[in-house]
């Protein structure tokens, strides 16, 4: 077949609505799209054309963001509110519309307005083009395993009512796979989510994990899994028993049915490196039914402990890029931008005004950083709209290249530390030339709230050429950069106390944001955003922006 003919328009119809659900014994008024949750799946082929036509008939502002989407010339339709578009206002419509190219495998689509995505969500699944085929055998079936968060209280409520305390939110009443608790909540039994498999086929769980501020270890009882790609780029098949994913991330797996026949769970619960950081000790389960099983208390499987952070390293960093499959990208070798960022939790000016949550000698607030800079979005008017009408006043381009100081964690001297977390709000962005490569060592402050932070790139994938634990040192650690099979992700746990180095290519114009993918951390302030200039051709500019953008 030829895959020009093969190509094809798909096309979605987004409500987004209030459902009422009951989920652990309460009953609740969520938003959700198209009266489920998790919302509809998408599936398409690599090089179709997406086209959704999204209603917002709910109370709040709304935009879908389609995350790992390269967006390529479509900057208009990636999503994030007053980075790439007004929010669409109750009563109001925006039609999203881009081409798939270039990449495949799973991911995933979410509100990018406050906590919405709680809800708000769904698989975007990639396959390859008619005629060609996946790197790995045909699966029996496939599954989009999505995991999620839920609180019995309206999530936007727990959110507001966290940042005007000026402490971290409630942490969350249960986990979900897709949607559903599974039989360890009270009133949860009868909706568990199952799946039935065959002895002897071959299966592939699309993992997403969807929650809002945790990452996850997950399990099926007995059965190994194959890893075969991660953020929709293919990985050499890499076989685990334990599977560790932070939210944003997509994880592709094969698992056999190759046990007695009878029943499996699969469950999932936190991966908290945290020391002191509060969080949901509860596990969600799922149910694998083996045809002609007999009816018997399903096996559970052992979860690491929640602090387990080598068997999370080891899986994280032993993952390696398949550089035959499709779409694999070499790494660029020439470096245009080199960046030092610092990611973490620190103290944010509340601007001189005292009040009951700006406490302390600075009246300051818990907050979040990238090189201190602690990210403010606009109102005004939308990042891209302000990069291509050229309308001063909406952000700055003096995101530094490195923080204020060197970070150190061996230094615990005061004043040091005070000016790594002590910072004001801020737009600062990063302004870089079409197809620059570039960059960053990303550097875990850790110095308040001792978490990973899972960074995510809009637009772009990025090699993950080397992670490792303590300060990032600039002779020794670049000897230790894959540069031949790195994995390609979208979405990258910055572990604790440690740092990662990603690079890119910068070869998409428009404004991307970069941020910690714990939804507790966006309104902090760990944020910032790539603003990418057009190139020399019309095929490399930026195209207007559709009728329908929504205005502020
Ligand atoms: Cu999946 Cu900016 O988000």
């Amino acid at each position: 077949a030829s895959s020009l003919s093969s190509a094809a328009v798909v096309e979605h119809t987004f409500y987004v609505q209030n459902l009422t659900v009951q989920l652990l014994c309460h009953r609740r008024v969520i938003t959700a799209v198209n009266g489920s949750l998790p919302g509809p799946i998408i599936q398409v082929h690599e090089g179709d054309v997406l086209i959704v036509h999204v209603f917002n008939k709910s109370p709040y502002n709304l935009s879908i963001h389609w995350h790992g989407i390269f967006q390529l010339l479509s900057g208009w339709a990636d999503g994030p509110e007053y980075a790439t578009q007004c929010p669409i206002l109750p009563g109001n419509s925006y039609t999203y519309r881009f081409a798939i190219t270039g990449q495949e495998g799973t991911l995933w689509w979410h509100a990018h307005v406050q906590w919405l995505r709680a809800t708000v969500h769904g698989a975007l699944i990639i396959r390859p083009r008619v005629g060609h085929s996946y790197p790995f055998p045909n699966p029996q079936k496939e599954f989009p395993i999505l995991l999620g968060e839920w609180w019995n209280a309206n999530v936007i409520d727990v959110e507001n009512q966290g940042l005007a305390s000026g402490s971290a939110p409630n942490i969350s009443d249960a986990f979900t796979i897709n949607g559903r608790p599974g039989n360890q909540y009270p009133c949860s039994s009868n909706r568990t989510y199952k799946i039935e498999v065959v002895k002897g086929k071959t299966y592939l769980l699309r993992i997403i994990n969807a929650a809002l501020n945790n990452q996850l270890f997950f399990k099926i009882a007995n059965h190994n899994m194959t890893v075969v790609a991660v953020d929709a780029s293919y990985t050499v098949p890499i076989v685990t028993d334990v599977v560790v994913i932070a939210p944003g991330q997509t994880t592709d797996v094969l698992f056999t049915a190759d046990q007695p026949p009878a029943s499996y769970y699969m469950a999932a619960h936190v991966y908290a490196s945290a020391a002191g950081v509060p969080f949901d000790s509860t596990t969600t389960t799922g149910i694998i039914i083996y045809e002609n099983a007999t009816l018997s208390t399903p096996q559970m499987p052992v979860l690491p402990a929640f602090n387990d952070t080598p068997t999370a390293h080891k899986f994280s960093s032993n993952l390696i890029g398949l550089v035959n499959g499709p779409h694999w990208t070499p790494v660029p070798l020439e470096i245009d931008e080199q960046m030092f960022v610092t990611v973490g939790l620190g103290l944010v000016a509340c601007g001189g005004t005292a009040n009951a949550t700006c406490a302390g000698p600075f009246q300051q607030r818990l907050g979040a950083s990238m090189n201190n800079a602690s990210f403010q979005f606009p109102t005004k008017l939308s990042m891209l709209q302000a990069f291509f009408n050229n309308v001063d006043g909406i952000y700055t381009t003096d995101f530094p290249n490195q923080p204020p100081l060197v970070f150190d964690y061996t230094n615990s001297n005061n004043s040091f530390n005070r000016s790594i977390i002590m910072t004001t709000k801020s737009t600062k962005v990063k302004q870089v030339k079409f197809n620059s490569t570039i960059q960053i060592v990303m550097q875990n402050t850790a110095l308040v709230g001792i978490e990973n932070h899972p960074i995510h790139l809009h637009g772009f994938n990025f090699h993950v050429l080397a992670q490792g634990f303590g300060n990032y040192d600039p002779i020794n650690d670049p000897k230790k950069f894959n540069l031949i099979n790195p994995q390609i992700r979208n979405t990258i746990g910055v572990p604790a106390g440690g740092w990662a180095v990603i690079r890119f290519q910068a070869n998409n114009p428009g404004v991307w944001l970069i941020h910690c993918h714990l939804d507790v951390h966006l309104p902090w302030g760990l944020a910032t955003a790539f603003v990418v200039e057009n190139g020399p051709t019309p095929s490399t500019t930026l195209p207007p922006p559709p009728s329908d953008l929504p205005h502020c």
